[in-house]
């Protein structure tokens, strides 16, 4: 074969890979490296059977799924929250769709602001397990109101919920993890602990500083390989997050969570949270586009990211101000996808 013969080969190539590549990013609802390990590595069903979780925010939303799809796998469940009868139903639901006992979920109320609570809890789950595999930080809550419409004590609210609620319980469970050399601590973030968006300047600085947290401690844990810690970034999903979200005050919320139609399926986020478990992936972003298209832009081209974000920003806010869901310019796009 004469060289350039091979040199039309090989650009033929590469440019069936890119083809591929961008045909794969165009179908996609995570990021490449997610859906790849998705495709090819190994499954939750393999990895996570036999271990004890730990989930908190496990009574409604994406912490209720993932407590429905980790009971199938075999594991032992601490469900955590402040609502105890949510807990409970979440608790029966596992146990009538799995092949769990009554000894292998327990409900352990836990209020992530009542940082005081959270080594007595942390007690409470190795007195009945022995061990903590996998520690969920989930529980938050999120926000709704323009920075100028927003007291102070909200900002408070948010940093002490997201942020300091979550370092503190993980501060209480790393010990034990560092003494089995062994465990995973995954923490639900959100895209919005990457990007930025109007209506949540509050719920954005507790997740970014979430993000920093962790990857900081993620570089403290270098001699610690068999210590995973894994930063999981969701876009929209299907939950109460919206109708619970501070709108101002913090004794105001939103209370209605709008048109859930457009978000991706609970179960869905929490089947791909499971595979970032089991491949032990370091961060993971959940979502389809544009939201995954404008996390792609802010991580490799800033510049045109603050363009775009700027501009979705604008109708968010309009939206938000005409008194309709602050995503619904989304709806169309995301709806079609769906049909
Ligand atoms: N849904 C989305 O679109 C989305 C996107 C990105 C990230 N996330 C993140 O996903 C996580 C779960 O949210 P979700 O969407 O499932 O919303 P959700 O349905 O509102 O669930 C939130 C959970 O957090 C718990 N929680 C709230 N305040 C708490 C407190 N003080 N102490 C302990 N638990 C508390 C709630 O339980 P109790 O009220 O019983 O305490 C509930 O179980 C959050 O961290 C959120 O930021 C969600």
């Amino acid at each position: 074969m004469s060289w350039e013969l091979l040199l039309w080969v090989l650009a033929l190539c590469a440019l069936l890979l890119l083809v591929v590549q961008l045909l794969r990013f165009l179908r996609a609802d995570g990021d490449l490296t997610l859906l790849w390990a998705e495709w090819q590595g190994r499954r939750p069903e393999w990895e996570l059977t036999d271990m004890v979780v730990w989930v908190t925010g496990a009574s409604s939303g994406i912490g209720e799924e993932l407590a429905y799809q980790l009971s199938k796998l075999g594991v032992s469940l601490v469900l955590s929250a402040r609502r105890v009868p949510e807990l409970e139903r979440v608790k029966r639901r596992c146990l009538e769709n799995s092949n769990l006992k009554e000894k292998d979920i327990l409900v352990l109320p836990l209020d992530l602001t009542d940082t005081g609570s959270h080594e007595v809890a942390t007690k409470a789950v190795l007195q009945e397990f022995g061990r903590i595999d996998i520690l969920v930080n989930n529980g938050g809550i999120s926000q709704r109101s323009l920075c100028m419409d927003t007291s102070l004590d909200v900002y408070r609210k948010l940093i002490e919920l997201n942020y300091l609620g979550t370092v503190s319980l993980t501060k209480c469970v790393l010990p034990y993890m560092i003494e089995r050399k062994k465990g995973k601590i995954v923490t639900v973030n959100s895209l919005l602990g990457i990007i930025a968006a109007p209506l949540s300047s509050g719920y954005c600085a507790s997740k970014h500083a979430l993000r920093g947290f962790f990857n900081g401690l993620r570089t403290e844990l270098a001699t610690y390989p068999g210590i995973i810690v894994s930063n999981i970034c969701p876009g929209p999903v299907q939950s109460n997050i919206v109708a619970n979200s501070l709108a101002g005050e913090v004794t105001k919320t939103i209370g209605n969570g709008g048109d859930q139609s457009y978000k991706m399926a609970t179960s869905r986020c929490v089947r791909l949270m499971l595979i970032s478990m089991a491949n032990d992936l370091k961060e993971v972003w959940i979502s389809e586009h544009p939201f995954l298209a404008v996390v792609y832009l802010w991580q490799y081209m800033p510049t045109w990211a603050w363009w775009i974000t700027n501009k979705m920003g604008k109708k968010r806010i309009e939206n938000f101000k005409s008194g309709v869901d602050a995503d619904s310019s989304y709806f169309n796009i995301l709806k079609r996808k769906h049909d």
